[in-house]
């Protein structure tokens, strides 16, 4: 198995490998927050009028649907909650399906879709999203969100971890792999505080979101893998229990 990483998400989805997609901070760990609430589906949109249009949609029958996501970091207006793990660990969700529009991460999970297998990941799911890129047995492209189409070092060093399990596991790094690996490994003791070294974490944090950071950075706390398929034509996003 090859491990390659792309510091950007992928012009076209890769035809013959898995798909592990990161935005640390933070819709994938919002993602692994809200598969480990049981949300049973979550609706990835590029826009934020495209989510309420979907939300609309799907809520025209007395569907309840959950909304959620950012724009510029903060709650778009009319949407039931924002993209912060750490509210959306507490907050009352009665709804099992989610819409969630972001800036970068949601775009990026759909540029990946058509890949054989898409998983959305964050260092919260780590252990079961590498159980299952192993089991899957194709290569593997780790796609880091990145910061409004550029590279960015929070989604870098993230990725150098699922790197380092994969490697352990037998599978070969690419260069670009092998620079996440090492960025990571300077980060490994201090996680959190790397993240918030970062341009994302900078921002994150003058929103006044530093708890968010700490939670995102915390490996292997949930064991449900949100994974990319499709539902009445629209990508969404269902669990798969590990570990
Ligand atoms: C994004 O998709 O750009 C992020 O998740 C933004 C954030 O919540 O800080």
């Amino acid at each position: 198995m090859n491990v390659d990483v792309a510091f950007t998400p992928p012009a076209a989805a890769p035809a013959d490998r898995t798909c592990i997609v990161i935005d640390v901070l933070r819709a994938t760990s919002v993602i692994a927050v809200l598969m480990h609430r049981g949300i049973r589906r979550i609706y990835p949109t590029a826009t934020v009028e495209q989510a309420r249009q979907l939300r609309a949609k799907i809520a025209s029958d007395g569907t309840d649907v959950f909304l959620l996501g950012e724009e510029g970091g903060l709650p778009p207006e009319g949407f039931d909650a924002g993209n912060s793990p750490t509210a959306l660990e507490q907050l009352p969700i009665t709804a099992q399906l989610a819409v969630q529009a972001t800036t970068n991460g949601t775009p990026a999970l759909l540029a990946c879709d058509g890949a054989p297998l898409v998983l959305a990941a964050a260092p919260l799911n780590a252990a079961a999203v590498i159980q299952l890129t192993l089991k899957a047995g194709h290569d593997v492209l780790i796609v880091c969100a990145g910061l409004r189409g550029a590279f960015a070092e929070d989604d870098t060093i993230a990725a150098g971890l699922f790197v380092e399990r994969l490697v352990l596991a037998g599978a070969h790094p690419s260069d670009a792999a092998s620079e996440a690996l090492l960025r990571y490994e300077s980060a490994r003791d201090h996680l959190a505080d790397a993240l918030r070294d970062t341009e994302h974490g900078r921002i994150t944090v003058e929103l006044g979101f530093d708890a968010d950071i700490e939670l995102c950075a915390t490996p292997d706390r949930f064991t449900r893998v949100a994974v990319l398929r499709h539902h009445n034509g629209h990508p969404a996003l269902e669990p798969h229990n590990s570990v």
